[in-house]
């Protein structure tokens, strides 16, 4: 026989609630229910149907003396949509559940609607067990359903209006600006659009609304904010969407404090008002080659010490020659102390050493120190008043237990290697059950790196102003030049970058020279801003942090994915709609687009 199938959701089945708002205090209530069929149990002649919305689960007993409703009940699966009414009645006192938020009642129930079937879902919708990522992003909607995934999309909802609130609060206007926008290069790769209207010509989704919101200034608006969508074509990684969402701030008339200021009292009040949690604000401030050589890394993860501290001079006459000859040719010898390391087997600090190698240094040298005794394979190089001076300088008491880990090398190679080394160990060993939040900002970043080619890049973005004490290097050293330039850092993920801009066309002109870019490029690819800085431009400055990154981190977790509703995999796709996808010749026709397919492509 097969089921009458019902496409319209009639009035009688209109909800008084939801399934998990009811408790003791509405026994006796008749209620009207919808949602979906988690589990079906049946003991003999009575069943019981867990039914779930958004709100929560409650039980459904079908109501004695009535077959009907105990056929419907027993021909239920898991993620059938059904409709209910019946009686909210106190369990019996050996039924009662207090793992469950309605665990101390139930629905007895005498009239339900099926309104749609389930297939066999290809993963159990709860979150018990792990499900494999490809599967859970394929069948969205299904993982969507779960109830962490159901808190994660609240807190982001919850953080958005929040965000509005006190920004609006301090007199901040909310403008939005265009997703289809003109090429305006931002570091990352960027989406094209190609014009229909104007054959041959593309527009770019925007990296971010920085050239709108700096001209927002130039405009007159003062104080501006965005809940910005960010779209850009650039390896990913579990911190890094190929779109994302930034909280995007701008602020005229202002210096870097003010900046801070306004970014530690939002982040004061998202914490309290979203996670219940009081933030001391303000943060601690370090500059860049503070944090660099005490961590080794931008965005250094406070939750732990285990800092690097620099050993040149004791290797610098030594008789270790791998490092006494790096520190001749410039180099440096630098390492960690770890104190869980001295029980650590061969092969563990095996991999260590790989993830030096990794960062391009020659080797790891270690010293294993137990209650004061020393074992390392490097031990007969390093003479008697090395060993103590190395045992004094870091720090190790004496009988003590550590496992020293030295590196030599070039100073950025260094830094990077047992930076990476801290950063490793302490996630491993130090940061279990912590759910401290330690805020850092790091400024004054330089303003240009080398690329890898040899020329020079920005930092950070373009737009950027060079601390006043630095501008004279501009044609001199640019790599000497420090910037108006910081992050905002929790920890160890970067969850904000910002900048005091420049607002003066000729220090712009100046800065695109640095990175070759020149008057008639400027002009064809920025003219619009350096034209708008002739007209009125006032001094300005802000910052963007990542919405994605901050639910991240507001849960302890570690992928932002989670947090995303619709989110893509490593490779960019979006496996639940098959995106991207080819699309019709006609159309491209229509676009002016030829594709060159697969063995027509030049390598
Ligand atoms: P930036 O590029 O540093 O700065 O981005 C600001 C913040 O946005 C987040 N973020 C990302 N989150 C997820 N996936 C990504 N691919 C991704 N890229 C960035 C990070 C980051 O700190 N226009 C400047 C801001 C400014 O100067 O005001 C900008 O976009 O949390």
């Amino acid at each position: 026989m097969s089921e009458r199938k019902i496409y319209h959701f009639g009035k009688q089945w209109k909800r008084s609630g939801g399934c998990g708002e009811l408790s003791a205090g509405d026994e006796g209530k008749r209620v009207t229910l919808a949602g979906w069929v988690k589990k079906v149990r049946e003991f003999g002649d009575l069943t019981f149907v867990d039914l779930w919305d958004r709100s929560g689960l409650v039980q459904l007993t079908a109501e004695v003396g009535k077959p009907g409703m105990h056929r419907i009940f027993r021909s239920l699966k898991s993620e059938d949509v059904v409709a209910v009414t019946g009686k909210v009645t106190k369990r019996p006192a050996d039924m009662i559940n207090s793992r469950m938020a309605t665990g101390e009642i139930e629905v007895e129930v005498d009239d339900a609607e099926i309104f749609s079937r389930s297939k066999v879902p290809p993963f159990n919708v709860t979150d018990k067990g792990k499900v494999n990522d490809d599967l859970r992003l394929r069948y969205r909607y299904l993982d969507l359903r779960r109830d962490s995934m159901q808190a994660n999309l609240r807190l982001r909802h919850d953080l958005s209006i929040c965000v509005r609130n006190f920004l609006s609060g301090e007199n901040f206007l909310e403008i939005e600006t265009p997703m289809l926008v003109r090429r305006t290069p931002e570091g990352a790769r960027d989406y094209l659009v190609p014009s229909r209207l104007q054959p041959g010509k593309f527009y770019a989704l925007p990296q971010s609304p920085q050239l709108y919101k700096q001209i927002l200034m130039v405009s007159g608006c003062d104080r501006y904010f965005q809940l910005a969508r960010c779209l850009r074509d650039e390896d990913l990684r579990a911190d890094r969407q190929p779109e994302h969402t930034q909280i995007d701030i701008e602020m005229s008339f202002i210096s870097e404090d003010d900046i801070f200021d306004i970014a530690e009292r939002l982040m004061k009040r998202i914490f309290s008002e979203v996670m219940g949690i009081e933030l001391q604000i303000p943060f601690p401030r370090m500059e860049y080659d503070e944090v660099m050589s005490r961590y080794g890394s931008d965005k250094p993860d406070l939750r732990f010490g285990l800092e690097i501290i620099d050993c040149t001079d004791i290797f610098r006459d030594s008789g270790f020659g791998a490092f006494a000859s790096e520190i001749e040719t410039g180099g440096v010898a630098r390492g960690i102390s770890f104190e869980k390391g001295a029980s650590f087997s061969n092969s563990q600090i095996k991999k260590l050493e790989k993830t030096v190698k990794g960062y391009g240094a020659k080797g790891l040298a270690w010293l294993k120190i137990e209650e004061g005794a020393i074992s390392s394979p490097v031990e007969k190089y390093i003479s008697d008043t090395e060993k103590k001076e190395l045992i004094d300088l870091f720090g190790i008491p004496a009988k003590g237990s550590s496992l020293l880990l030295l590196v030599a090398g070039a100073k950025n190679t260094v830094e990077k290697a047992v930076g990476q080394l801290r950063v490793d160990l302490g996630t491993a060993y130090l940061t279990e059950g912590n759910r401290e939040f330690n805020f850092l900002w790091v400024n004054r970043f330089p303003l240009f790196v080398r690329s890898d080619g040899g020329s020079w890049e920005p930092a950070h973005h373009i737009f950027s102003m060079p601390l006043e004490d630095d501008i004279g290097l501009l044609e001199k050293d640019p790599g000497g030049i420090r910037g108006h330039l910081y992050d905002l850092v929790c920890n160890g993920v970067e969850l904000g970058s910002g900048s005091i801009r420049i607002h003066d066309r000729e220090l712009q002109e100046r800065l695109f020279s640095v990175i070759g870019i020149g008057r008639e490029e400027s002009e064809r690819k920025f003219g619009f801003l350096l034209e708008a800085f002739e007209y009125g431009a006032p001094p300005h400055g802000g910052i963007a942090v990542g919405v994605d990154r901050l639910s991240m981190i507001l849960c302890g977790e570690s992928s932002i994915r989670d947090f995303i509703a619709f989110p893509k995999t490593q490779s960019a796709t979006s496996l639940m709609e098959g995106a991207p996808s080819e699309v019709e010749d006609e159309l491209l026709r229509e676009l002016h687009i030829e594709v060159i397919k697969g063995n027509d492509r030049e390598e």
